[in-house]
């Protein structure tokens, strides 16, 4: 029986994928190797150091850790010069919606996100009461596709894993719920999130019946 719905943030609740993506290539373009949108597929919903590290075996490069760590902070310094100016109508289409229903359907609610900019995005959206749990990057210490991140918000809401929904747009993401033993709701591509119990284009396609019969089918 279902008794929590985890979400993701970059890609599930808002749309800054495309900003990682954007602050990346610029990155790759500085190296001088072209970074395409597939293998952006690799980053997401991994951490900002894991990301670096995915970048810089796609562009085949090497470089000492002190680079890294400036790159990294480079990297962050372009995202945030992107989301700076983010408000709450970037939320996406259901997204809020579907969060709300999930309180209505009596189901706790935590954001599961590798991000370390989580609060500031959280405020600027304006959507931090939502969550029950806000589980970051700041408070976890293994990326997904390591279930860790999902695990520490069943903890902290006190339900088994296997009563707890995932709503992920990442490769990753999906395996670290499965790993977890928890219904992966995949929110994009279904060639890209093929592990996933079920897939959507999005948040606003789903509805608290269409989740139930998915953990229903998942259990028979
Ligand atoms: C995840 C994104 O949510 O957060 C990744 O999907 C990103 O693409 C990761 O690398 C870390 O984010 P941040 O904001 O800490 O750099
Ligand atoms: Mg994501």
């Amino acid at each position: 029986n279902l008794k929590a719905c985890l979400f993701d943030l970059d890609g599930v609740i808002v749309d800054t994928a495309k900003y990682h993506y954007i602050a990346w290539r610029q990155i790759a373009e500085e190296l001088g190797f072209e970074f395409t949108e597939r293998h952006n597929e690799r980053l997401k919903g991994v951490s900002r150091q894991r990301s670096l590290e995915i970048l810089l075996e796609i562009g085949g490069i090497t470089l000492p850790a002190e680079e890294m760590a400036k790159l990294a902070e480079r990297k962050n310094n372009l995202y945030l010069e992107l989301i700076r100016r983010m408000t709450p109508e970037e939320i996406l289409p259901g997204a809020q919606e579907f969060l709300k229903a999930c309180w209505a359907a009596g189901y706790k609610t935590a954001l599961a996100t590798a991000s370390r900019n989580a609060a500031l995005i959280l405020e600027l959206l304006q959507i931090g009461s939502l969550f029950d749990v806000v589980m970051d990057g700041n408070k976890v210490s293994r990326t997904k596709p390591d279930p860790e991140v999902f695990l520490n918000c069943a903890r902290d809401l006190r339900v088994p894993p296997a009563a707890c929904a995932v709503f992920e747009d990442a490769e990753a993401g999906i395996e670290a719920a499965v790993s977890a033993n928890m219904l992966a709701i995949g929110i994009g591509d279904p060639a890209i999130l093929h592990h996933a119990d079920l897939v959507v284009p999005g948040l606003a396609s789903l509805s608290i019946e269409i989740l139930r019969q998915a953990a229903n089918k998942k259990i028979s």
